[in-house]
């Protein structure tokens, strides 16, 4: 009999932040497929006999690629397993998720998809920011910044500049400096606040805080490293107004 496969979205850091449908099937599965980004505190909710399988590194300790891991995930439902393919955060952001249900569906695979909660706000909530706010900031624009904003980018920083709210930016830390010149560049304020978020909802978490203009330095003075997420937008002020709640080093902007 043929299995079923479900991208579970774990959530960001904190373990508890699992919704109740993912961890009954984390506790059900008879396969889990993981990323490095979990929180691996979930893996302890598993069958004694569940096969768990890092996807974010193979045995020769390099990543598996997408198409290694839809195989897999295609592979071991075809077997009659039930297939838990545990994501960081929610499955459709930033998360190949959507590759991975294509996936399931050219095989004849039965799939569903259980969304987590995005580290795209929940990390800037631990920082004590909210991505929305009413009075400061009315849009929510969240963008990669896996790609060099100097070469070819699918990413509109023109228009971006001039959209106003709250910007976030996943994966930017390799090209922080880059996107936030570009940002300037294309007419966003140098004055307007900016914080760095790493290993959010962790007991790791670090808040590197300043403006357009400064946050690349202060993030690198402090070695911010992945994962971190940018926050760029007047509700980051929230953060040092009495919003802040998670204990976590506070930098201050240089
Ligand atoms: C490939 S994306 C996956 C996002 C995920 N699907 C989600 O909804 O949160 C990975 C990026 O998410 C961000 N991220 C995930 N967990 C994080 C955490 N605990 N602290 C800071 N950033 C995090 C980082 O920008 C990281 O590079």
């Amino acid at each position: 009999m043929i299995g079923k496969v479900f991208l579970v979205g774990a959530g960001p850091g904190d373990p508890d932040l699992i919704t109740v449908k993912g961890l009954r099937l984390i506790r059900s599965a008879d396969v889990i497929i993981y990323d490095r980004l979990i929180p691996h505190e979930l893996l302890g909710e598993a069958r004694p006999d569940a096969e768990l399988i890092d996807a974010g590194k193979a045995p020769a300790r390099q990543r598996l690629s997408q198409e290694a891991i839809n195989a897999l995930i295609v592979e071991k439902a075809s077997q009659g397993d039930q297939v838990v393919r545990l994501k960081g955060g929610d499955p459709f952001v930033f998360g190949r998720g959507g590759e991975e249900a294509l996936a399931c569906f050219k095989a004849g695979i039965p799939f569903e998809v259980v969304p987590g909660v995005s580290s795209a706000f929940a990390v800037p909530a631990y920082a004590g920011i909210p991505v929305t706010h009413r009075g400061l900031s009315s849009a929510l624009t969240i963008i990669t910044g896996h790609e060099d904003p100097s070469e070819a980018s699918s990413v509109d920083y023109d228009a971006l500049a001039h959209l106003g709210g709250t910007l976030v930016i996943l994966m930017g830390v390799q090209h922080a400096a880059a996107i936030l010149a570009r940002l300037a560049e294309a007419g966003l304020p140098a004055a307007t606040p900016a914080a760095v978020i790493e290993w959010g909802a962790t007991p790791d978490q670090r808040v590197a805080e300043g403006t357009l203009a400064t946050i690349a330095a202060v993030a690198a003075a402090l070695d911010i490293q992945p994962p971190a997420i940018t926050v760029i937008g007047e509700v980051v002020r929230l953060r040092g107004e009495g919003v802040r709640w998670f204990g976590e080093l506070l930098a201050q902007a240089i």
